[in-house]
């Protein structure tokens, strides 16, 4: 039976076909947390964990986050503050709570993920201990129109009895910040106000504790029945502390569904002058166009996406469905609108690692962005140079020039990847990450390159991109240090992306890109010496660079140790001398399990790595390593490898695919595409794994298609698509013209307005200049 059969009409005329759904189809309590994130919705501006909205659940993480909220206090480092919780609806029939846990038993249960529409949609029937049946079915959305509103409609239907029907509508003000977790529970925000917004329902003003941004929430509520009868009887709101209640009940026959909308307006100071006023226009407006004309534009404007981000594969229909996860909470996530923020690595869907923006910004979801939407990516970029002032003050403070950018970055710019933190066992735990783990630094240089190269935005590099690229680069000359003995530059004291052995001296990954991006400056401002010779100027001055400093930068570039360039390459200096353990079983999830070794020794005595490091190192630099290196390289670490990072298993495959190795290739496409419906990591509760999404989609389209830029600029396909796979296609925007292209076994087709030049298999193409009706990319 197709999924939407099991919702009744009303639910189900809102719902997609089976491809575009991900089901949950039993209620374990346990299961809870991961599927709050699974389930969460974003709209660009703001996140929302999927919890039952009629509450009296005991595992459940309300939480909405809104991108770019802050604060600090109690906490080891500013995280994304929890906002209060709009959502919850509690119901009764004589003071009895009507709910999921609220019951004697459940029947008929499933909620599903529509991502096609970007909507929630739940159904089950309760069953009470004195037999009552109600069946309860839910749509809930943020709105990806009007991005400061989120909404769910409930459609209520007592089964076999009649009878007052009670509800409780709150904004709750009490939210925290892990509220499952008691020793890092904070609350991010003082209540400053509650009250019934002039009658129209309930509204609580809170602001953050450090920087006092103001947050409004307002919430209105409708019900009435099938023939649009109004059902509200004796509205009643109060004040219970920090939360904002409103009682009101309506008298229901048997088998006659109520339908209860409740519409949310959340604003903040980031936006709005004035919360109280916005909250009021924003809610007004949304309650005056309804819950189905506002479900409407969303669905237009995921269509939108979609038809912009859509990647389709015949023949691989599981694959498919989870790629489309992906690419769904992925594009839901960042604000079109707004260069103040990131992406965390978490997504905005958990508060692990506080929404902080990582190397995983740069290296695996940027590029998603740039090739897709390179409106969203141009944000991500410009975010790195609002912070560029920062990270030259991060630099200075640590003893170096040039920019340093911080391992884990939030709104300011600071570091925010605290030093110290509390293990579950109560143990205080040394955390060196922020001292030692700077290759975030050339991830930010390099994500910046990478956006010019695709979207040729001029602008800008001659602005923004030139500058954080030139001063990553002074960052990196200042941190190698001259051996005279051996007329070589050394890097001591790093933690490359392996972070099990910290801190280490020249480790191979963190060289190679600190070369990369020196050499990468003075090919960039040489361009613009020969061709621009007035920007050069200006530039110079306002970095004060001397043609001096630049060439000692090559100087230093060229000497630095980079432990190899053919054969085997050692991770870093030592490396080889450690206890040399390889993996051998893999779990139920062909996860790899930890040697038994690893658990009699520490494990940075062994030769284990948490993640891809040189194998990383030889996807970024292709060019830098011939193929018997690579293939050497990924044999041989590929089998000391983890993967206890979720970065890792997208890279392996993308290795394993260029070294001809595509059996394990796809298993490693499976591990980063199913990473959060499996939960395979153990801790999709904690948020979604943005890296592995945007590395899954690198997979498919860098990967299987074969897309690159080959060194003089051209597009080139090289396509190895597994057996069972017929075709991909996906849409790009290449230097600004959107192109369509259709990946088969042997061959690319290559669709657009202007006539472009690309290679399939080192053959040249021209993509005919024609109408084209699939290149419907929104810019
Ligand atoms: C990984 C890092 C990653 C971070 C955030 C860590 O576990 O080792 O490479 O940047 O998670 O995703």
């Amino acid at each position: 039976m197709a999924l939407r059969n099991r919702f009744t009409e009303k639910v189900r005329s809102f719902i997609s076909e089976d491809e575009w759904l991900v089901a949950r189809e039993n209620y374990d309590p346990e299961e809870n947390l991961a599927y709050e994130s699974i389930f969460g919705l974003a709209n660009g501006n703001m996140g929302n964990r999927a919890i039952f909205e009629e509450g009296g659940v005991r595992k459940t993480l309300p939480a909405n986050y809104i991108n770019g909220v802050f604060d600090k206090s109690e906490a080891f480092m500013r995280e994304l503050a929890n906002t209060p919780n709009w959502v919850e609806l509690k119901m009764y029939y004589e003071c009895n709570p009507i709910g999921i846990e609220d019951c004697k038993d459940i029947k008929d249960f499933i909620t599903i993920l529509d991502m096609k529409k970007g909507i929630v949609c739940k159904h089950y029937i309760v069953c009470s201990s004195d037999g009552r049946e109600t069946l309860i079915e839910r749509i809930k959305f943020l709105s990806r129109v009007n991005t400061n509103v989120g909404t769910h409609r409930t459609y209520f239907t007592p089964l076999n009895y009649s009878g007052l029907i009670e509800f409780e509508n709150n904004v709750d003000g009490t939210i925290t910040n892990f509220i499952d977790f008691p020793r890092f529970r904070v609350k991010h925000l003082n209540t400053l106000d509650i009250n019934d917004m002039e009658g129209m329902g309930c509204y609580v003003e809170s602001e953050t504790r450090d920087f006092k941004l103001p947050i409004g929430t307002a919430t209105a509520i409708q019900i009435r029945n099938d023939n649009e009868e109004d059902k509200c009887r004796s509205k009643r709101f109060s004040r219970f502390g920090e939360m904002a209640t409103e009682f009101f009940d309506a008298l229901c026959e048997e088998k006659e569904t109520l339908i209860i909308d409740k519409y949310a307006a959340i604003c903040t100071g980031r936006h709005f002058d004035n919360v109280y006023e916005a909250c009021k226009k924003q809610l007004t407006l949304f309650v005056n166009n309804g819950f189905e004309k506002e479900l409407k534009a969303h669905f237009n404007a995921y269509q939108q996406l979609w038809a912009a981000a859509d990647v389709k594969i015949t023949g691989d229909d599981e694959l498919q469905k989870a790629l489309r996860f992906n690419i769904f909470h992925l594009m839901s996530t960042p604000n079109p609108e707004d260069n103040g923020t990131n992406i965390g690595a978490k997504l905005i869907h958990g508060e692990e690692y506080g929404g902080h923006a990582f190397w995983d910004t740069e290296l695996f979801t940027l590029p998603f962005f740039t090739w897709v939407f390179p409106n969203i990516a141009q944000k991500l970029v410009e975010y790195r140079y609002n912070l560029l002032d920062k990270a030259k003050e991060n630099a200075i403070a640590n003893g170096y020039k040039g920019a340093k950018y911080p391992w884990e970055s939030a709104d300011t710019g600071d570091e925010e990847c605290p030093s110290w933190t509390i293990e579950p066992d109560g143990t205080c735990y040394r955390c060196y990450v922020a001292d030692y783990e700077h290759h975030v630094t050339s991830a930010v240089a390099y994500g910046a390159n990478r956006y010019f190269e695709v979207t040729n935005d001029e602008e800008f590099m001659a602005t923004k991109g030139i500058k954080i690229i030139l001063e990553t680069a002074r960052f990196w000359v200042s941190r190698c240090e001259y051996v005279e003995e051996l007329d070589q530059y050394n890097i001591y004291k790093v933690t490359g992306p392996d972070e099990w052995h910290e801190p280490i001296d020249n480790n191979a990954y963190t060289n190679h890109l600190a070369k990369w991006n020196i050499l990468k400056a003075v090919e960039r401002i040489g361009h613009y010496e020969k061709n621009n010779h007035e920007l050069y100027t200006h530039l110079c001055e306002e970095l004060n660079l001397s043609k001096e400093e630049m060439s000692e930068w090559v100087n230093v570039a060229n000497k630095i140790n980079l432990k190899g360039t053919e054969g085997l390459i050692e991770q870093f200096d030592g490396y080889f001398d450690l206890e040399d353990v390889t993996i051998s079983e893999w779990d139920e999830n062909n996860m790899p399990i930890a040697p038994q070794r690893m658990r009699e020794i520490p494990k940075q005595k062994t030769s284990i790595l948490k993640q891809a490091d040189v194998v990383m190192l030889m996807f970024l630099l292709e060019n830098t390593f011939d193929m018997e290196t690579q293939k050497i390289n990924f044999e041989y670490y590929e089998k000391r490898t983890l993967h206890r990072s979720s970065l890792s298993p997208s890279i392996h495959c993308l290795m394993g695919l260029r070294v001809g190795d595509s059996k394990r290739a796809y298993d490693y496409l499976t591990r980063s595409a199913f990473v959060d419906i499996y939960n395979n990591q153990g801790n999709t509760r904690e948020g979604l794994h943005a890296a592995s999404a945007g590395g899954t989609w690198q997979c498919v389209v860098m990967g299987y298609c074969g897309m690159a830029i080959d060194s003089d600029g051209i597009l080139h396909f090289k396509p190895k698509l597994p057996d069972n796979w017929g075709m991909v296609s996906f849409n790009i925007v290449w230097k600004g013209t959107p192109l369509h292209i259709t990946v088969s076994k042997d061959d690319v087709v290559v669709k657009s307005q202007d006539s472009i030049p690309y290679r399939v298999n080192n053959e040249e193409r021209k993509s005919a200049s024609q109408i084209c009706k699939d290149c419907i990319v929104k810019n």
